[in-house]
């Protein structure tokens, strides 16, 4: 059998260049180098909401938003499926099978689950629905029988636990599910993309992102406003590349072409870089560099976008077919998995 894909995101927020770098374009050059069967991407609203159950209106609202960003970002419905969770119900019954096979202490020791406990201030409180989600993105994945799931590196341990999941299902009621596998980008770089501000993570809540959405103006603003390295404060000091946002971001975002587009007098990124370190060059060089190199990129997304958001009735039409497409292969899962737990009673 050939490939599945699925993915997704909760939508909590619009997605930002470090969902860009980390996951989305890995997933649009899958779409198009075309290996695979079936592709599923999706917005998980369940999963959103078990960290969100008081505030359903910013889940509501953010599925438009990264509806329009997966849209922009060049996800394709006539080549992948894309849907809604919370619309294919056959999901939650999985999970409900699923929770019988995982333990309370394991998903304790979910590195992801237990950093994000500690980020929310959970302690003791924690809903039981955020405890167990991964266990409802097992389903997630395997409802699909997916194989292949392109994520960023903080989702590890989420489909470590699916396939954990898996493996004791097929031991105990029967070869039935797929063991699913990560695909990261193929440039330990773009793994998990610093702040603006220099923090180890990009995220909404830190107020460091630089949005897909954002306008030209934001964008040059936030570039501007990089945390570089505090000790370089005339020109001619030597000035560090470690730590030092702009040249993460380089170092990312940089292309064969962006030097002899945008900066000619260098030859590369490796004479920037020396020459920064000897002295002599000044950040606002670097950032203005920087700025044309991610507003080229993130033109044609932002323009595309603005096109898509004009007419929302056709974003919202893509979701419903694609959630009516997904609940067709759920639907069959199920049935495999309920005929493997011998509860096929009148079959
Ligand atoms: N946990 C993912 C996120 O934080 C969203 C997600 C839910 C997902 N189910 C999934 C990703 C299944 C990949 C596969 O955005």
């Amino acid at each position: 059998m050939g490939n599945i894909i699925l993915t997704g995101d909760r939508p909590t927020g619009r997605l930002h260049i470090g969902h860009y770098v980390g996951s989305l374009k890995n997933r649009v050059r899958m779409q198009n180098e075309g290996d695979y069967d079936k592709m599923f991407v999706f917005i998980a609203d369940a999963q959103a909401l078990t960290d969100n159950f008081d505030n359903p209106e910013k889940v509501r609202e953010n599925i438009k938003e990264v509806a329009l960003d997966y849209l922009a970002v060049g996800l394709d419905p006539n080549k992948c499926t894309m849907f809604i969770q919370s619309m294919i119900p056959e999901l939650t019954e999985l999970t409900f099978y699923y929770m019988n096979l995982v333990t309370v202490a394991r998903l304790h020791r979910n590195p992801t689950v237990k950093a994000e406990i500690e980020q929310k201030g959970f302690e003791e409180s924690i809903p039981a629905g955020f405890f167990t989600y991964p266990v409802s993105q097992a389903a997630d994945i395997t409802g699909f029988k997916a194989n292949l799931v392109p994520v960023g590196d903080d989702q590890l341990p989420m489909i470590e636990q699916a396939r954990e999941i898996v493996r004791k299902f097929n031991n105990i009621y029967g070869e039935t599910l797929v063991e699913p596998e990560a695909v990261l980008p193929s440039d330990e770089k773009c793994y998990r993309l610093v702040g603006i501000d220099g923090n180890a993570k990009m995220s909404k809540s830190l107020g460091n992102c630089i949005y897909l959405s954002d306008s030209e103006e934001e964008i040059k603003k936030k570039i501007f406003s990089m945390y570089t390295d505090p000790n370089h404060i005339k020109i001619e000091d030597p000035g560090k590349i470690e730590g030092n946002v702009v040249f993460t971001y380089l170092d990312v975002f940089c292309k064969e072409d962006s030097f002899e587009k945008f900066l000619p007098e260098y030859k590369n990124l490796d004479e920037l870089k020396a020459h920064y370190q000897k002295g002599g060059l000044g950040d606002m060089k670097i950032k203005k560099f920087l700025n044309s190199i991610i507003q080229e990129e993130l033109r044609p997304i932002r323009e595309r976008r603005e096109e898509l958001a004009k007419d929302i009735d056709a974003v919202y039409d893509i979701l419903r077919k694609g959630s009516i497409e997904a609940r067709k292969e759920v639907v069959r899962t199920l049935n495999e998995v309920k005929r493997a737990m011998k509860i096929n009673y009148f079959e």
